[in-house]
This record gives C-alpha cells, sequence and structure tokens, in this order.
C-alpha cells in the first residue's frame, strides 16, 4: 500500500510536468546540440540503465515484479527512457540466441530466480533469450517510454575493467567484424520499433590497446552499419578511457555519410576522479573537475553535437562523502548545461554479479525488493533535471534565471513579496534576471534580491544600487551567490534556514581550502530557462494583473 501511495504521489509530481512534455513525434533527429522530433521540438532524454547484459542476459528484476508493474514504476519516477543493455554474443553466438530465459538461468544454477520469473512474469520465461529482450522493448513501447539500446561488452558479464578482454578491437573477446556483425543484426531486428530511438555502439572503451586511430576507424564503421540498416536511430558513439575522454574530437571530427543522427556519450562519476571529492576541497575539486569535463567533452556542445551523459549516478544510501559532494556539482553542471542523461542505475538487485547471488544495487533507484524506490530525496533532487529548460520549440517565453539547489533538487520561490523566500518546486520557481551590475531582479519588475544581516532571511526590495543588492558567483564552483553587508568586508552567502527551506544569508562556507567541510546547503546554481513560468502565488498574478509590481 504504502508503495502505491508513494508512486501515485510521484506520479501526480510528474503530471504537473506533462505540459512541459507532449507526446513525441518520433523519430528523432539532431539540431546542433538539441535532440529533437519530427516537428522540430526538443525532446529532452532523461533515462535509466537497465542492465541485461550479465550471465543470464536477461533483464534484471524479472524474478521480483511484473513487467508491467517495473514500466509503470520507471515512468511514475519521471524517466521518458532507458538506456537497455545487450550483450554482443546475444546476437553473434547463435547457441545463445536460441537458448530459453529457463535454460539460461538453470545453466547458471540460478533456481530461485526462476521461481521469480515463473510467478511475477511467467510469459517470459521460456522464450529465447532475444525474444525476451524484444519483449521487453516492446513492453516498453506500450508504455510509451522511449529506449536506447547499448552494446555494453561482448561475452555476457560485469562491466568493465581494462583486462577483462571486452574493453577494445582487437582484444580477446572483442572482434571488430564480429562487432559490426551484431550491430547490423540489432539495427534490422528493432528497424520497425518506433520507441527504439537511438543506438549505443559500444559501452566504455578502455584498455592497453585503445587509441585513437582505431577509434575513428571503427567507430565510423559502426555508425554506417547502424544507420544504413536503420536510418531512423540516433548513432550514439562513446568515447576512451572508460567513455571519459572524446577530447581528440576537436581537433579532427568523425567523418560520416549522414548528419542529424549523431550523438555522443560520456560518463562521469564520483570515483572517475578517484576519492579526489573526499580529499579535497569541494569547490575547487568541482571547478576542476568540471574544467576537465569540459575539455574532454563538454566542448562537444559548442561544436553543435548533442552530448549524453549516459551514466552518472550515487550511492543512494548517502553514507559515500566522495558520491555525495560530487553529486551536487554534476546537478549543478547538468542543469546549466540541460544535457541529456541517463542514470546508473534502475535494478536495486542483481539475480547473479560477480559471482555474489542477489548482489544489493546501492546506485539503484529502486530498493533491492524491487518494490519501492531505494531513496526519495535522491528521486527528489533530479525531478527538475528529467524535464527540458530550453531548446528548440518548447516555448515563447524568452530566457530567464531559475535559481537551483541541487542539495535538495528545488529552487528559490516566494508567495508573496512580504513573506520569506523559500525552497519550492522548480516549476513553479520564480523567473529571475542577473544583469551586468550583478543585480538579481524579479523578471519584469522592479525587485530585487538583498541582504539583510548574517543569519537573517535573504529579502527583496526596491532599492537595488547599493551594496547589499550586489550578488557576486564566488568560489571555484561559482554556486556560491555572495554579497557584503555595508559594515564588514566579509562575504555573506545565500543559505538554507534551519527549517530546510527559508533562503537566508550566512558567513560563506568552505570557499576554498577547508577539506572537511561541505558547502551544498550554499550552492545555488543560475540556470538559463525557457519553462513557461506556472505561478500559483499572489506575486505572480499581481504582476501578471498590474503589469509591473512596483509597491512594497
Ligand atoms: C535446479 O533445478 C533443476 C531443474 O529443476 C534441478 O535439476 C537442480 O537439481 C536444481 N538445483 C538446485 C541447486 O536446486
Ligand atoms: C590500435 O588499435 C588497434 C586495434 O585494436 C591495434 O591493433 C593496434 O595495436 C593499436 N595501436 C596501438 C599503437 O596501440
Ligand atoms: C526492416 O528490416 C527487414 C529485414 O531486413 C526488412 O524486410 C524491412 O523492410 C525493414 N523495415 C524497414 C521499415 O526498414
Ligand atoms: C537518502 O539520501 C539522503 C541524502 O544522501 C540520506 O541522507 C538518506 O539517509 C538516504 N535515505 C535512505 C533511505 O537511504
Ligand atoms: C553591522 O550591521 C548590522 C546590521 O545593521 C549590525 O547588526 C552589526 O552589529 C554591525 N556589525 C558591526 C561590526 O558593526
Ligand atoms: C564579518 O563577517 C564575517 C563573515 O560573516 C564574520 O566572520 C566576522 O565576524 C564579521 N566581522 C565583524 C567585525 O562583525
Amino acid at each position: 500500500m504504502k508503495l502505491s501511495i508513494f508512486f501515485l504521489q510521484i506520479s501526480l509530481l510528474s503530471t504537473t510536468l506533462l505540459y512541459l512534455q507532449p507526446t513525441k513525434a518520433l523519430p528523432l533527429s539532431t539540431n546542433g546540440r538539441w535532440i529533437v522530433d519530427e516537428s522540430g521540438r526538443r525532446v529532452k532524454l532523461a533515462c535509466i540503465n537497465w542492465v541485461s547484459h550479465l550471465e543470464p542476459i536477461t533483464a534484471e528484476g524479472l524474478g521480483k515484479q511484473p513487467l508491467d508493474t517495473m514500466l509503470k514504476s520507471i515512468a511514475s519516477m519521471g524517466f521518458n527512457c532507458v538506456r537497455f543493455t545487450w550483450p554482443l554474443f546475444l546476437v553473434t553466438d547463435e547457441s545463445l540466441a536460441s537458448m530459453t530465459v529457463r535454460q539460461s538461468f538453470q545453466g547458471l544454477g540460478l533456481n530461485e530466480s526462476i521461481g521469480g520469473i515463473k510467478v511475477n512474469n511467467p510469459g517470459i520465461l521460456d522464450l529465447p533469450l532475444i525474444e525476451a529482450y524484444k519483449a521487453i522493448v516492446e513492453n516498453l513501447a506500450e508504455n510509451n517510454i522511449m529506449v536506447i539500446l547499448d552494446n555494453h561488452i561482448s561475452k555476457p558479464g560485469w562491466c568493465c575493467s581494462n583486462s577483462d578482454g571486452n574493453g577494445f578491437f582487437g582484444d580477446k573477446y572483442f572482434d571488430p567484424d564480429l562487432w559490426i556483425k551484431g550491430l547490423n543484426q540489432m539495427a534490422t531486428m528493432f528497424n520497425e520499433s518506433t520507441n527504439v530511438i537511438g543506438m549505443s555502439l559500444r559501452n566504455e572503451l578502455r584498455g592497453p590497446k585503445q587509441n585513437v586511430t582505431s577509434w575513428y576507424r571503427y567507430m565510423q564503421q559502426g555508425a554506417e552499419a547502424v544507420h544504413s540498416m536503420n536510418p531512423n536511430v540516433l548513432v550514439i558513439i562513446s568515447g576512451l578511457s572508460f567513455d571519459n575522454d572524446l577530447s581528440y574530437l576537436s581537433n579532427k571530427q568523425v567523418d560520416l555519410t549522414f548528419t542529424k543522427k549523431l550523438v555522443f556519450e560520456f560518463h562521469w562519476y564520483g570515483f572517475s576522479d578517484g576519492q579526489a571529492w573526499a580529499n579535497g576541497n569541494p569547490n575547487q575539486v568541482c571547478g576542476q573537475v568540471k574544467a576537465s569535463v569540459m575539455r574532454r567533452a563538454g566542448f562537444l556542445l559548442d561544436q553543435g553535437y548533442p552530448l549524453f551523459l549516459s551514466e552518472f549516478g550515487v550511492d543512494q544510501r548517502g553514507l559515500n562523502v566522495n558520491d555525495n559532494r560530487y553529486l551536487g556539482c554534476i546537478l549543478g553542471v547538468a542543469a546549466d548545461l540541460d544535457l541529456d542523461w541517463a542514470l546508473w542505475t534502475l535494478q536495486g538487485s542483481y539475480y547473479l554479479r560477480q559471482g555474489v547471488l542477489g548482489l544489493d544495487e546501492v546506485y539503484g533507484v529502486l530498493a533491492w525488493d524491487w518494490c519501492k524506490p531505494r531513496n526519495s530525496t535522491f528521486l527528489q533532487r533530479i525531478s527538475t533535471l528529467q524535464s527540458p529548460f530550453r531548446g528548440p520549440g518548447l516555448s515563447d517565453v524568452p530566457p530567464y534565471i531559475i535559481l537551483f539547489h541541487p542539495l535538495t533538487g528545488m529552487c528559490v520561490t516566494t508567495k508573496t513579496l512580504l513573506e520569506p523566500l523559500r525552497l519550492g518546486p522548480c516549476d513553479e520557481s520564480e523567473a529571475w534576471t542577473y544583469s551586468d551590475q550583478h543585480i538579481l531582479s524579479l523578471k519584469g519588475t522592479l525587485t530585487c534580491l538583498k541582504a539583510d544581516a548574517k543569519g537573517q532571511n535573504a529579502k527583496l526590495g526596491i532599492i537595488c544600487d547599493d551594496s547589499t543588492s550586489k550578488w557576486d558567483l564566488v568560489s571555484d564552483s561559482k554556486m556560491h551567490i555572495a554579497t557584503k553587508l555595508t559594515n564588514n568586508s566579509s562575504s555573506i552567502c545565500l543559505d538554507i534556514a534551519s527549517d530546510g527551506t527559508t533562503i537566508i544569508t550566512n558567513a560563506c562556507k568552505c570557499l576554498n581550502k577547508d577539506k572537511a567541510c561541505d558547502p551544498q546547503s550554499q550552492w545555488f546554481k543560475m540556470v538559463t530557462s525557457t519553462r513557461n513560468v506556472v505561478k500559483k502565488n499572489s506575486l505572480s498574478k499581481a504582476i501578471s494583473d498590474e503589469g509591473m509590481w512596483t509597491a512594497q
């Protein structure tokens, strides 16, 4: 019962966002850095990864929940797309392709999982593995969820290490010709599935053999193969070094016979930088890592290609300091760039991973039993990133700024000019402007944000030419919004009061050097948005009734 109440709440939340994302006209293509539908309107990929490339070669979780329940929960958690993994040998090794789900589990001694599948998804159990994979894609289509087919590995099993023989062309299990053959087969097999909107050619290239020359050669071949068999899908290309590096594209672009279908993907985890987040000052690490990500991948947006952040994620128990600090930073970056993305990951647990039965996936949005979300606070934090902020065809609203707070996933809102500013849902965000003089004003008004005193509420006022209404972005993270009081030369920063919602000003936290402190309550990202402003409060009514609000 608890479960259905939760999903009801989440689905109400999603319903309020639906106006932003009407039904898409597939197939998709690209327009500069944006992915767009047939009408030219931006479609933002807000995907979840779902694993089907481990030894059983079956989508995880079928023993825990009926497929339809699972798919409804994916949609109700706000995801519009699944990055669905497959191992190459599923289609190139005939004995695997013809093996049934039951036989695959029997061969691995996974009798309990067979029992679970028999109860929850009996129709799948005696299908050949490839038919089971297709059945899930079809069910996703019925639930209006887009699919990206991701060739994750060759030999079924957990991915990825430098020495697993699946890392680069020419490795033990990675024959380029066989790979092209497999891509051909998958592209053909799904050429009439309109909800299959993209194919990821190969996950996380890596290992001692990796080199740029072969990358261009084979990625171009793979892209052409997929496009020739299925010209509808987006062709998604990943980089070297575990998909952390596409920097070489700044000098030389890929050479393809087709246009409007090419998307690059990259991966960014907390552990991509070792323990840098836990061992460093979070503001400095955020600034440095962001700059590095822009050099390795982010520059592609400026070159006019969509960049799909196809894996990111954290330990959702909140126990990993490295992950916690990284999450605030990456959510700010992903909001600012309005990236397409795929969260790692859906599965709460695995049938069998690295030899462990029923392994708990602490990065999974579902709990171990697959019956409820692992952490609803986490879902709240990503929820506003699930709809687009801007892009072609979305609205006629001129760009404005929202103040996004990654720690909560909320935005700065106000009900009336006289009430304190508070965190609230981002679709009820105030529309701000940020002037060259560094004044943060409510758009279309003469009202600006002001500091009063340390520890006091931030407020709105109409005297906007004094120092307490001038706000700078300080620290390397550029996520502290700071001003100075007239009688004190130290900066004070926007912060959240102990009630968890009221916006106050406080001494700025850990601007540099300090490694032990966590600045995230003070992290606000100025994000450019053209979303229709949905205001339910008296302030916006006053603004829209009066045209301009000047009184206080
Ligand atoms: C698993 O099931 C098969 C077929 O029903 C049976 O032969 C086998 O003994 C079972 N294995 C275990 C470990 O229970
Ligand atoms: C580049 O990759 C190819 C294909 O995997 C491999 O044969 C070759 O040895 C690699 N070159 C270098 C310099 O590592
Ligand atoms: C899909 O591929 C099959 C097999 O090659 C072919 O018969 C069919 O015409 C293709 N459909 C489309 C829409 O291209
Ligand atoms: C959810 O995440 C938050 C923030 O990281 C953490 O404080 C909380 O304990 C987590 N809840 C659960 C149930 O893991
Ligand atoms: C600065 O001004 C504030 C508000 O007027 C006052 O509360 C505070 O005591 C002053 N501090 C100093 C050092 O004068
Ligand atoms: C000035 O502000 C800083 C930071 O808010 C604070 O640490 C310091 O005590 C203040 N100085 C005075 C003289 O009030």
